[in-house]
């Protein structure tokens, strides 16, 4: 088959010629029954490159199975293989058919196979040789033909060469090996894919369609993408679910592209034909990142004074920050009474609200305002949410649940319709 009717079958984005180099081998390899062992970071398509090749050999209509070594723990694995016998184990009431059993006749592909504890890695290797396998507390030897196509995100060799991988076995799978590029090594197909996979969700959620500035796309190509398409594929999805602003621009990308301590990310321009313009974008760049990461210090720093009442002995920030901080804070905290709202998986978020003043004759107006060091929306995601908690922890009796939040009843109430809960 030709590599582009491949691609179009099996919805392969890219053209780059390391792709291209990979989808001929996976091509040349997948007729034959030869063991094949997948490299590549997390995410950059080892799964799918083992379906393609079980889908183009003569097992396709046999089964195929896909098994996380690492996801098993050790005590199991080989009878999730191989199978048991009866009364193999304490535990082991009845028998087991093993993977290596149920997928005779296909193909099983082996995840993180450096993860394979030695005495499994025996088991496997006798099966490749020879297609015999004995259950675990059997003495019975068994016959299958099962192709196996095993994959790492790490140097097996590294393995071998610390003796918890053997030998004869890496050179075993490795007949036949199969890079699979990261993104960042592939960058002229980055926003191809990430064109293909905004239109997919924006179609899926309905969505108005997603567009990109120029500046956006820069740095979308020149991210180092650690956990590459899967990565690009979720900040996809999480653009056509939350971007109001179908534009995207570099600065709102900044918020789905999670900043590296190496900065290194930082986006260059491959081709600086436009000299100029480079370095003026490349200093707008450098003052998004410093933003953010002033910001990110700011919100800690914030935390930290609210929660120990004090400024952290490590603080290394610029002093006239931290002064304007405390003047703030001084102003509000005579004024205002100082809330933080803490929720268990996120971010803690500060808010700062009018006083709850107890009144009995007076109807008075109080204004709840908050404010927020990050976007509203997620202030209103939040605040809805621990309103959600506070009503199911006081079995939705307004008026602990105020308390529990440090806001009036009648703010409550009001909270309760403006966010329709
Ligand atoms: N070239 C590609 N074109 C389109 N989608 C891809 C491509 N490579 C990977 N994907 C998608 O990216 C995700 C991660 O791929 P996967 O094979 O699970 O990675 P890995 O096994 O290396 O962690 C999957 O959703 C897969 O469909
Ligand atoms: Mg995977």
């Amino acid at each position: 088959m030709e590599i582009q009717e491949i691609k179009q079958r099996f919805g392969i984005i890219g053209n780059s010629p390391l792709l291209n180099r990979a989808i001929d081998i996976a091509n040349q390899v997948a007729p034959t029954d030869i063991s094949v062992l997948i490299t590549g970071e997390s995410g950059s398509g080892k799964e799918v490159f083992s379906h393609i090749i079980h889908q183009m050999s003569p097992r396709k209509h046999g089964p195929f199975i896909a098994v996380n070594c690492g996801a098993i723990p050790e005590g199991t694995i080989d009878s999730e293989l191989f199978g048991h016998e009866k009364g193999a184990y304490t535990g082991a009431i009845g028998e087991r058919k093993g993977y290596f059993e149920t997928v005779n006749g296909g193909t099983i592909f082996l995840d993180e196979i450096a993860e394979m504890p030695l005495g499994t890695q025996a088991r496997l290797l006798r099966v490749l040789e020879s297609g015999q396998y004995i259950k675990v507390g059997s003495s019975k030897v068994e016959k299958t033909n099962v192709r196996v196509i095993a994959a790492t995100n790490v140097d097996v060799y590294d393995a071998v060469k610390s003796g918890k991988f053997r030998e004869d076995l890496y050179y075993r799978l490795n007949t036949v090996p199969l890079r699979i590029p990261p993104l960042r090594d592939r960058k002229e197909d980055i926003y191809l894919l990430f064109r293909k996979f905004t239109a997919d969700f924006t179609a899926k959620y309905r969505s108005p369609p997603i567009q990109m500035n120029e500046e956006a796309q820069q740095m979308l190509v020149n991210y180092s993408w650690p956990g590459n398409v899967r990565q690009l594929k979720n900040i996809a999805e999480q653009l056509a679910v939350l971007e109001r602003d179908h534009m995207i621009t570099a600065q709102s990308l900044l918020q789905y592209i999670p900043q590296e301590s190496s900065g290194n990310n930082l986006p260059m321009r491959i081709n600086q034909q436009k000299k100029d313009d480079f370095s003026e974008r490349d200093i707008l760049y450098k003052v998004l990142f410093d933003m953010k990461r002033d910001m990110t210090d700011l919100k800690k720093l914030v935390v930290d004074i609210i929660e120990n009442g004090g400024v952290p002995a490590n603080y290394s920030g610029n002093p006239q920050v931290l002064n304007q901080l405390y003047r703030d804070i001084e102003v509000d905290g005579d004024r205002h009474h100082n809330h933080l709202h803490q929720n268990h998986q996120q971010e803690p978020t500060l808010t700062i609200q009018q006083p709850v003043v107890q009144n009995n004759n007076k109807e008075l107006n109080i204004t709840h305002e908050a404010q927020e060091v990050e976007e509203s929306l997620s202030l209103m995601e939040k605040e809805s949410d621990l309103i959600k908690k506070a009503l199911k922890k006081h079995k939705g009796k307004r008026k602990f649940a105020a308390q529990e939040l440090g806001i009036s009843e009648r703010t409550l109430y009001r909270k309760i319709k403006e966010l329709n809960l």
